[in-house]
């Protein structure tokens, strides 16, 4: 796929990995829908930011927690600009628990935001990809999805869930949409700190955090190469291997 005049939907675009993925995006001429939840200062900085590069990009809100926002996000994207061609689902909560102190509702949460949005994403995208164009599906996943562990056990159970996922709308959406699925290792310090980052670093073969450029390369990869589908690339500076 070329990228230049496509038009892409990011998920959590505001800030963090959302925010350089929407910028690495619109600096190649892709136009940008970047959704947000709460960070509506943020989502205008990033809009304002990918304008100031030369590049195309509008901010929409909407909480996904709520199914109706939820279908409204490709419409807004599609309103807009155009057609959608690219659908990166960023969007995710990442709360503590193990097997046995998370809540049900806690489940229900994560289940809903990081995997039945997703999915409810994609189906609107795959609606509106007319025949004979090329769409693509980034799902942006983590390397516990892939091995499991038993911390932050709903984020967990969701990203290994959304690895499933992948693969089965790769098929589904075969032949003209790819689906491809990052696993991401340590990338960047959660938000609010209180981590201790050194014992995390430690575990990392590379000796470092990932940051957002390793993400955005990926990424690009994943875009570009149309013959690459329900495949998962590991960004996870060795993590995974230890
Ligand atoms: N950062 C890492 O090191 C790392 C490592 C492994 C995997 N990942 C994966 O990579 C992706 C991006 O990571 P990140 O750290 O940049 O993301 P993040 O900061 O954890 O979250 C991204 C965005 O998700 C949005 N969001 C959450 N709940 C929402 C809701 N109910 N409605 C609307 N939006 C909602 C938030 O948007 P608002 O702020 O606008 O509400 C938030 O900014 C995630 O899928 C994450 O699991 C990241």
């Amino acid at each position: 796929m070329k990228l230049s005049g496509s038009v892409a939907v990011v998920t959590g675009g505001a800030k963090r990995l959302g925010r350089a993925v929407v910028l690495a995006l619109t600096e190649r001429g892709a136009r940008v829908l970047v959704h947000y939840g709460k960070s509506a200062d943020a989502a205008a900085e990033t809009v304002a930011e990918a304008r100031r590069r030369g590049g195309e990009a509008a901010s929409f809100q909407a909480d996904l927690t709520d199914e109706a926002a939820v279908h409204q996000v490709i419409p807004a994207a599609r309103n807009r600009f155009a057609l959608v061609d690219i659908l990166i689902n960023s969007a995710s909560i990442f709360e503590r628990g193990s097997f046995t102190d998370t809540t049900s509702a806690g489940w229900d949460r994560h289940f809903l935001i990081n995997l039945k949005v997703p999915w409810l994403l994609s189906q609107d995208f795959a609606a509106q990809v007319e025949a004979g164009r090329t769409g693509k599906i980034i799902n942006l996943g983590d390397w516990r999805g892939l091995r499991p562990g038993t911390d932050h056990f709903a984020y967990t159970m969701t990203k290994v869930g959304l690895h499933g996922l992948t693969q089965a709308m790769a098929l589904a959406l075969a032949p003209n949409i790819q689906v491809n699925y990052l696993a991401l290792g340590a990338m960047l310090e959660p938000e609010g700190g209180g981590v201790d980052m050194r014992r995390i670093i430690a575990r990392v073969p590379a000796g470092r955090l990932g940051g957002e450029e390793a993400v955005v390369s990926a990424m690009l990869f994943l875009l570009t190469e149309d013959f690459v589908t329900g495949e998962t690339l590991v960004v996870d500076g060795g993590r995974s291997l230890v």
